[in-house]
């Protein structure tokens, strides 16, 4: 059993390669009930991936583990299901594996192995941040996709490590920015449209959470938004921006992602 989220693809991406090497099924998180998920399914250990944000856990993940009832941290505790963890990453993972422990430990459950994988940037949203040259995207992409056959040979085999590229000065990273990224860097009220829009619905459609309604054929949205970004790189016309920070930004469209690769310029 794994859950992953993923805002643009490449921890869905690892879920699903994970989970097609070992038998498992990997499952979003964005709607299910971290109540009833798990009761009831043997399964040879839990898995959990999901996107670092500023040197994190995104939020929306550590609500989901905080949520998962007394049953199911039971039967995991009762059937010694072991309990890892992949965090994909543009660069660095600074403590997030470290908090996901934590996190983990304040349920009640160990965590056995930790990975992360280096994957294409999606963070835009301040100065100096930028999307991945093509050829650093295409590298990347390479190299994942053997990490993430390594990974899944480890937990099929019980092989557990702790694996995770976390870059200079992690601690202070994760302490200092990720609770200021919590604070500051979640303002739904800040997306919005230009009139390049065709109101197409694509950024809609790839809202993780569902946040963003088609209002007058120009997209709006809600107050669950999770900085997850799919509805900035979706954008076919770069129609899609973060005040007046995205303005010169790349963007990784999905033509561009290892998942799922509709056609780039196409409606
Ligand atoms: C809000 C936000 C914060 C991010 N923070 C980091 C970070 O601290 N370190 C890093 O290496 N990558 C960071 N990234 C990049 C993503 O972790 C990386 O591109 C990830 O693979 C995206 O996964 P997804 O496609 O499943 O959403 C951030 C991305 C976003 C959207």
């Amino acid at each position: 059993m794994i859950f992953y989220f993923s805002g643009t693809g490449n921890s869905r991406y690892v879920a699903e390669r994970i989970a097609k090497h070992t038998g498992d099924k990997a499952l979003d998180i964005c709607g299910l009930n971290p109540d009833g998920s798990v009761t009831g399914e043997m399964t040879d250990s839990i898995g959990f991936v999901f996107p670092v944000y500023s040197w994190g856990v995104p939020p929306v993940m550590c609500d989901f583990v905080r949520c998962m009832s007394k049953e199911i941290v039971a039967f995991i505790q009762d059937n010694d299901i072991p309990v890892w963890m992949v965090a994909t990453c543009g660069d660095e993972t600074g403590d997030a594996h470290r908090m996901f422990r934590k996190l983990l430990k304040s349920v009640n459950l160990e965590l056995r192995g930790c990975w992360s994988v280096i994957m294409p940037n999606t963070y835009v949203l301040l100065p100096g941040f930028d999307v991945d040259a093509d050829s650093v995207r295409i590298d990347k992409i390479d190299k994942a996709r053997i990490q993430v056959g390594r990974i899944a040979s480890k937990i099929l085999n019980n092989e557990w490590e702790e694996n995770v590229t976390e870059g200079s000065f992690p601690t202070l990273k994760t302490r200092i920015v990720y609770p200021l990224f919590k604070r500051w860097g979640i303002k739904p009220s800040k997306w919005h449209s230009t009139d390049d829009c065709t109101g197409c619905g694509a950024c809609s459609a790839a809202c993780p959470v569902g946040n963003i309604s088609i209002v007058g054929s120009r997209p709006k949205w809600g107050d669950n938004c999770t900085s997850c970004l799919a509805c900035y790189h979706v954008c076919q016309r770069h129609a899609v921006h973060y005040a007046g920070m995205t303005g010169k930004k790349g963007q990784y469209l999905p033509c561009q992602r290892i998942l799922s690769l509709p056609e780039c310029g196409s409606e």
